[in-house]
């Protein structure tokens, strides 16, 4: 048990374990340290190393009794409650992009933290499922759509007939005018116009639920603009009871957000034709949940370029009286450049799965190993792995350069070198668990209550971002892999190697568990 590389493998993987066990050995005076001594402005100790490792083996249990991210004492500091997390969000019959991609694994991601740490958590997905684009889309579905097309391949057509309409609508003001007539029968509840609506949207959210099957994501909730509508004309009338609305110089409904009240800076709330817009049908969501949710805490994923929105929304919130809006925060993320498929511009996120997956099937096909599993099923979980660490290694806000053949390198910080490691763990601790339990008198798992796997879930609830547990877990599978050249199992003593086992064993968990956090599913063949 006294092996020093071991114990330097255990000071590697946290600081701060060392430090308290020292510490707590002092307290209670057993003999891990065995002299202390003082100079030149510091103290010494020395510590029996070999003690040091039976303690720090000491305490853990099996893996079912330990809850990562809540058992050390800095977790007592945490709030726990309801959040509300709100992501993908994506625009209905509008084109993909990046963006929504990356607002699916971050706000999954979240969500998956959150809950972690002991949160109620509710996953809600906010479709973008209202406005004028509705009245193009229903007006252009008469003169170019095809319900047969809209059955086989409902996302591809609706965005065909989108383009179409929004090209002819250019030049030709009957067009316009149709697309203004469909939204107005919209808004009035006529109901030709809302079962076409309803058709798309149904139609629509079937398909990315298949998507995100793939991702692994689910959603508690699936909201929508359209559910406002009603709710934001209210909003306006309260705004305008609480003496908040102005009108402005062009008969538009707006708010004043200066603190000086000089008008200097407004936000529009009511077009000038009495409709209502993005903004206020979010003043009225938020009213809503929270009237019906109960959250402690909203938190919304989108991209950058909506950081002024919610900064408004927030403010008027406040203004309204709604001091929660305090616990309202606004995760925003950067832009993805470059994300093309072989056959060019990414349209789907569908398409980009499906180059993901090609792509790992075929890196796993030229793979010399003869343990490789070559599912579809394998490639698919990894080519996602990929996708996530590729998006969650830097800063959320840093915009990043797409890049297939980096991401999916099997060597080095991706997806795959994580999932890998967590295959070859599999492999070589798991299925020798059985005969371990027999034989050790300790549970192996202990060793997932690595306290710096705690530290790091801890700095993630605090800012949100997921760079800090990818880059743990990146750590941590190079001295996993350095871990099996210099600890061999195989030809040590029987307590050396139990301790060895123990330790690849905790690994593996914190691995797994901090890969679930992050949204990707471990896979144990590959
Ligand atoms: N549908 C919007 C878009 O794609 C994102 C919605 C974000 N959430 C919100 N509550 N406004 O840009």
């Amino acid at each position: 048990m006294c092996n020093i590389k071991l114990l330097h493998f255990f000071k590697m993987l946290s600081k701060s374990i060392v430090l308290n066990i020292i510490l707590n050995s002092i307290r209670q005076t057993f003999s891990v340290v065995e002299d202390i001594s003082a100079g030149c402005g510091v103290i010494n100790f020395k510590v029996n190393r070999k003690l040091l490792v039976q303690k720090m083996l000491e305490p853990f249990g099996k893996e079912e009794d330990v809850k990562f991210g809540l058992t050390s004492e800095l977790f007592n500091t945490l709030k726990r409650g309801t959040t509300l997390v709100e992501y993908s969000s994506p625009n209905i019959a509008k084109k993909f992009h990046a963006g929504h991609l990356r607002s699916t694994i971050i706000g999954n991601f979240i969500a998956n933290l959150k809950q972690s740490l002991g949160n109620n958590v509710i996953r809600m997905n906010y479709l973008g499922d209202w406005g004028m684009q509705f009245g193009l889309l229903g007006a252009g579905f008469g003169q170019f759509g095809c319900q047969e097309k809209l059955k086989q391949n409902p996302l591809q057509h609706l965005f065909e007939v989108y383009v179409q309409v929004n090209k002819e609508a250019e030049h030709n003001e009957d067009m316009k005018q149709a697309a203004r007539d469909f939204f107005r029968q919209l808004e009035q509840h006529e109901s030709e116009a809302v079962s076409l609506w309803q058709q798309f949207r149904e139609i629509t959210v079937d398909e990315y639920q298949h998507i995100y099957k793939r991702l692994g994501v689910h959603f508690d909730i699936y909201s929508g603009e359209s559910f406002h509508q009603d709710q934001a004309q209210e909003v306006v009338q309260q705004l305008q009871s609480q003496g908040l609305l102005k009108t402005s110089e062009k008969g538009t409904g707006v708010v004043d957000l200066s603190p000086a009240g000089d008008m200097s800076s407004v936000c529009t709330v009511l077009r000038s034709d009495g409709t209502t817009l993005y903004i206020t049908r979010d003043l009225a969501a938020a009213i809503d949940r929270k009237a019906k949710y109960h959250f402690d805490e909203m938190i919304y994923v989108t991209d950058k370029s909506q950081e002024n929105h919610f900064h408004q929304l927030f403010h008027i919130l406040l203004a309204m009286g709604h001091s929660w809006a305090d616990r309202c925060k606004h995760v925003p993320f950067g832009l993805v450049r470059g994300m093309k498929t072989r056959s060019g511009e990414v349209v789907f996120l569908e398409d980009v799965l499906d180059e993901a997956r090609a792509r790992m099937l075929h890196n796993m096909s030229q793979s010399k190993s003869k343990e490789m599993d070559n599912t579809e099923d394998t490639a698919e979980k990894v080519g996602i792995s990929a996708l996530i660490v590729q998006d969650f290694k830097g800063p959320l806000l840093s915009d990043y350069t797409f890049d297939w053949d980096r991401m999916l390198q099997a060597q080095g910080d991706t997806g795959v070198f994580l999932q890998y490691t967590h295959a070859r763990l599999c492999r070589s601790v798991l299925l020798k668990i059985t005969k371990l339990y027999l034989a050790g008198g300790v549970s192996i798992f202990a060793l997932c209550d690595l306290y710096s796997y705690d530290e790091v879930l801890y700095q993630s609830a605090q800012d949100l971002q997921p760079k800090h547990l990818v880059n743990f877990l990146l750590k941590l599978c190079h001295l996993i892999a350095s871990a099996h050249r210099e600890l061999p199992v195989k030809g040590s003593s029987q307590v050396v190697a139990q301790a060895r086992l123990r330790l690849f064993s905790g690994a593996c968990s914190v691995l797994a568990n901090g890969m679930r956090i992050l949204g990707i599913t471990p896979v144990d063949k590959m």
